[in-house]
């Protein structure tokens, strides 16, 4: 036990002392730390965001890249130029409100219902195949962040499970992470936006009920109730995520144990209201860092 708790405060002081890494409350995060270790990987589970969390953010010059939903608006383009248009039109309307600092979730609700809402229905009424959407896939600008395959790895490797809550379109993770790692790896749980398909392989509708932003909650994982009775002995839980409405992901999980939550700033570093926000609500954030490196140490001490 000794050497544990010399460890954490050893990987503690480093982490703090990385330019990208913000901790708010250091002996907190030591604390949870504490209690993940001496509970021991069997009681640990992983809860991960996708879209700008275990995918990247932005490429080398800095340039955003694709969520899963955003392999749509890229490709439909290049198939129908009209549709492409529309996808951008909603962006362009929804992506500011859903980070708008003077709205506060209840009046975002309706209008990522409409987002969500509407942009599915364009998908499912062009009646893309499975193969087109491989093929999207394929060409899209999703990009995973460095070490993010081999963080996965490594909770496959000690049979930590890994819940990939995401707002985006799950069949496009699922797709995503075939074609980069071989398969999708066997501790992997996805709770998202499913496409269903018809006899002809053609998209026809969404699965229920919609997951958006902010309803990423105990609201939406009650269809998982039987998944989560199942790891129900796992009782600690590292979070990571990259908005405000990944904090709560962790509701619903039958634990008396501590989240530990990894939070991904991608916003601008100037503006310190948004930055002392992610601070209150993240045990420890990450500032424009591409990479799982910190995941990584907190995950390789907790296991
Ligand atoms: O929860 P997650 O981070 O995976 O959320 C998915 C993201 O997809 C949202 O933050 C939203 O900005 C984005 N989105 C999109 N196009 C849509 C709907 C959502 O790019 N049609």
């Amino acid at each position: 036990k000794l050497k544990y708790v010399d460890s954490i405060g050893v990987l503690l002081e480093s982490l703090s002392s990385l330019p990208q890494v913000r901790i708010a409350d250091p002996a907190s995060m030591a604390a949870k730390m504490r209690q993940m270790v001496a509970a021991g990987n069997k009681k640990l589970l992983v809860i991960s965001d996708f879209d700008f969390t275990l995918s990247r953010y932005a490429n080398e010059s800095g340039e955003r890249l694709s969520t899963t939903h955003g392999v749509f608006d890229d490709n439909a383009a290049r198939v129908d130029p009209e549709l492409g248009k529309k996808f951008d039109e909603l962006r362009m309307k929804y992506y500011p409100i859903e980070f708008d600092p003077k709205l506060t979730v209840e009046e975002k609700i309706p209008h990522m219902e409409a987002w969500w809402g509407t942009s599915h229905g364009y998908i499912v009424q062009s009646g893309f195949t499975r193969a087109m959407i491989e093929d999207f896939v394929r060409k899209s600008r999703v990009v995973l962040r460095d070490g993010a395959s081999e963080l996965m790895q490594s909770m496959e490797a000690v049979g930590t499970p890994l819940v990939i809550f995401s707002a985006g379109i799950g069949n496009v993770i699922e797709i995503f992470l075939r074609q980069k790692l071989g398969s999708v790896p066997r501790n992997v749980h996805f709770i998202s936006n499913m496409i269903l398909f018809d006899s002809n392989d053609k998209a026809c509708a969404f699965s229920e009920p919609l997951i958006h932003t902010f309803c990423k909650n105990s609201s939406v994982i009650q269809k998982e109730a039987s998944f989560f009775h199942q790891i129900a002995g796992r009782s600690n839980v590292i979070l990571m995520g990259d908005s405000m409405g990944d904090i709560h992901m962790d509701v619903g999980v039958e634990k008396d144990g501590p989240t530990l939550r990894i939070g991904f700033y991608n916003g601008d570093v100037n503006d310190e209201a948004s930055l002392d926000h992610y601070m209150a609500a993240y045990d420890i954030v990450l500032v424009h860092d591409s990479t799982m490196n910190v995941p990584q140490r907190i995950f390789d001490l907790v296991s």
